[in-house]
């Protein structure tokens, strides 16, 4: 079994972010999505790997996770030229998959407990196609299937405007060759993509089975600033532990389950978990509240900071309230000194500011 990672895409809902880092590369508690993406697959035994990447952020990729040796993995990057759908990514992937039957596992996307199970199901089942399925409370913006009483899969469809069903695809899937085959046949969608949905169609359509799983646990799909935010606060509220490695000064307090990486130093401050703070990060005379994450490098000081996200390398001063927010890499943000009180913005394209 082989797994394709999808790292490409234009990511314009991420935007500026994504100016300048792939999407997949966003952290969630201080670690890049697509990471634990790579573990979760390594967890289901897989260490032959292929991941597309776009021109755009292939190489800001490729930096990031190197040849894979760091989760036992071997890694094959596969440039797809144009983000021409899910099913186009897979055709681009042809030579690399050649005819073993792979786990296909879209780069944003997270689940609960992994995919191990899903893994084990498809093997067990001897299907040819079985998608993972999770019941929303909206699922217009996702694709959608509308299965019979045995959780054999009759019908797809992307992003419809009146969904037949509740049940949406999460971007995990697993494939026979056959879908090759499949894909050959289908003609691109509405918005001009090779859609996997409709692959999948194609192959009930060929008389293939194709099944389900619907997932119990939470499912994040970090495209959007929220998206970040809410994965950020469920990761933290699962994963975060208690573990202080740099310096906490007599005048702080440190509550509940925060990380401290090394060389950061916290002063005359409150920090109440779950919090995970990088390397190398000052913060004095600040609160940072549950449910943030900040990135190596960083200074705080006099800053009141809760349920973020700061990238590295950002200076904060000066600002007494930030909340729900997700702030770029080498950001600064202060209080001015000036006695005419005015906004002063240096901001960068399609940035948000909310006031
Ligand atoms: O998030 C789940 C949804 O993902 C499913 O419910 C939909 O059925 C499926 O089509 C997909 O919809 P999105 O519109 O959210 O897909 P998006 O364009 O955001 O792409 C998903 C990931 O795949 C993202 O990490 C970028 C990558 N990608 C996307 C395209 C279109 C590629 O690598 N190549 C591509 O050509």
């Amino acid at each position: 079994m082989k797994a394709l990672i999808l790292s490409g895409g234009r990511g314009t809902r991420l935007r500026p972010l994504t100016h300048t880092t792939a999407k997949q590369l966003i952290p969630v508690a201080n670690k890049p999505i697509l990471f634990f993406v790579l573990e979760q697959v390594r967890a289901a035994g897989i260490d032959d790997i292929g991941i597309i990447i776009s021109p755009e952020t292939g190489q800001n990729v490729r930096d990031t996770v190197g040849d894979g040796s760091r989760w036992g993995a071997r890694i094959t990057y596969i440039l797809q030229d144009t983000p021409g759908g899910l099913a186009h990514a897979v055709k681009t992937a042809r030579e690399f998959l050649n005819d073993s039957p792979f786990l296909m596992f879209l780069g944003d996307n997270l689940i609960q407990g992994g995919v191990e199970g899903l893994v084990r199901a498809f093997n067990d089942a001897g299907v040819d196609a079985l998608i993972q399925l999770k019941k929303v409370p909206d699922p217009r913006q996702f694709g959608v299937a509308v299965l019979d009483e045995r959780d054999r899969v009759v019908q797809l469809i992307e992003k419809p405007q009146n969904p037949p069903s509740d049940l949406a695809l999460v971007g995990i899937y697993l494939f026979s060759p056959v879908v090759h085959r499949a894909i050959d046949r289908i003609k691109p969608s509405w918005r001009g993509e090779l859609e996997i949905t409709d692959a999948i169609q194609e192959l009930i359509h060929m008389g293939h089975r194709v099944e389900a799983r619907v997932l119990s646990g939470w499912w994040l799909d970090t495209g959007k600033k929220d998206d970040i935010l809410e994965a950020n606060r469920v990761v933290l509220d699962e994963y975060a532990r208690r573990d202080i490695r740099g310096e906490v000064d007599g005048g702080s307090q440190v509550v509940g389950r925060v990380e401290i990486g090394t060389g950061s130093r916290v002063v005359n401050s409150l920090v109440r978990g779950p919090v995970v703070i990088g390397s190398n990060v000052t913060v004095i005379d600040s609160f940072i509240g549950p449910y943030t994450a900040i990135a190596g490098g960083s200074h705080l000081e006099r800053v009141s900071l809760e349920h973020s996200v700061l990238l590295e390398n950002c200076r904060l001063v000066d600002v007494e309230r930030i909340e729900d927010s997700l702030v770029g890499s080498n950001t600064r943000v202060c209080r001015s000194t000036a006695r005419r009180r005015a906004l002063r913005l240096f901001v960068g394209d399609d940035a948000e500011v909310v006031i």
